[in-house]
């Protein structure tokens, strides 16, 4: 990897994406704006960092940050992060993955556009290599207990400490949600050997595509955020 750039641009979304395996790979789901995993890979020039975010105004700051620290092992890629673990990235290889306060969905009817599900699992044990680690937090308690049942459910991960995190690596939402007060839910899993079938194609309910805010499909003044 080589410091300008850091946007991953594809030339083609249905191609798995290039890595140089000799190297490790820790990917961050949501990355924002980058403060996390840009602290991380300046700390660690021996490993790759991916960023997944679909915002495209967050997108630009991490490659911005990139830019100004000349940081050349960081990447990130603006693209939906179920799709390009399900289909982007190399089997077995991401040694960790990190999850920072995605978004909790807090409404029942809306709990179906949540990351965390079967679906990511699956894909998420199959980028992990065997012992990789997941990494999780949240400020939202019911979504924090949801999450940790969906692990529990799946023998592929175990439950393991989560990783300490000093202020220096709190992603902006920590970093906000600290200061007001807010408690803070982490957990950590890893990844168990277990039985390695093909990942079927990808078949989402309309009822749980991802979305950003509030997406009204009727009426001529919807505000979308998707982008
Ligand atoms: C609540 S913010 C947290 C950002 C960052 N992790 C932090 O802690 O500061 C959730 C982020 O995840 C991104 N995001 C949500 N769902 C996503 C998806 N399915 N694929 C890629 N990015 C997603 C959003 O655009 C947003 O930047």
């Amino acid at each position: 990897m080589n410091a300008g750039d850091s946007i991953l641009r594809l030339a083609d979304v249905t191609r798995p994406i290039e890595f140089d395996l000799s190297r490790p790979l820790e990917v961050e789901v949501g990355c924002g704006k980058g403060r996390f995993l840009t602290a991380r890979a300046k700390a660690n020039p021996d490993c790759d960092f991916l960023g997944i975010e679909r915002m495209l105004e967050r997108v630009r700051l991490f490659d911005g940050k990139c830019r100004r620290e000349g940081i050349a092992n960081a990447k990130v890629l603006r693209l939906e992060a179920l799709y390009t673990f399900h289909y982007l990235l190399p089997a077995h290889h991401a040694r960790r993955v990190y999850v920072f306060f995605p978004d909790p969905w807090p409404k029942r009817k809306h709990q179906s556009h949540r990351l965390f599900g079967p679906l990511f699992l699956n894909a998420l044990w199959k980028r992990l290599e065997v012992g990789g680690r997941v990494e999780f937090a949240t400020d939202h308690r019911e979504y924090f207990e949801a999450v940790r049942a969906c692990f529990a459910a799946d023998a592929r991960f175990e439950e393991v400490e989560p990783m300490p995190r000093p202020p220096e690596v709190w992603t902006e939402f920590e970093t906000m949600f600290r200061e007001q007060g807010l408690p803070i839910h982490a957990a950590a899993w890893k990844s168990l050997p277990a039985d390695d079938s093909p990942l079927a194609p990808l078949v989402i309910p309309e009822s749980a595509e991802p979305r950003e805010g509030v997406v009204r499909r009727s009426g001529a003044s919807s505000k979308s955020g998707v982008q």
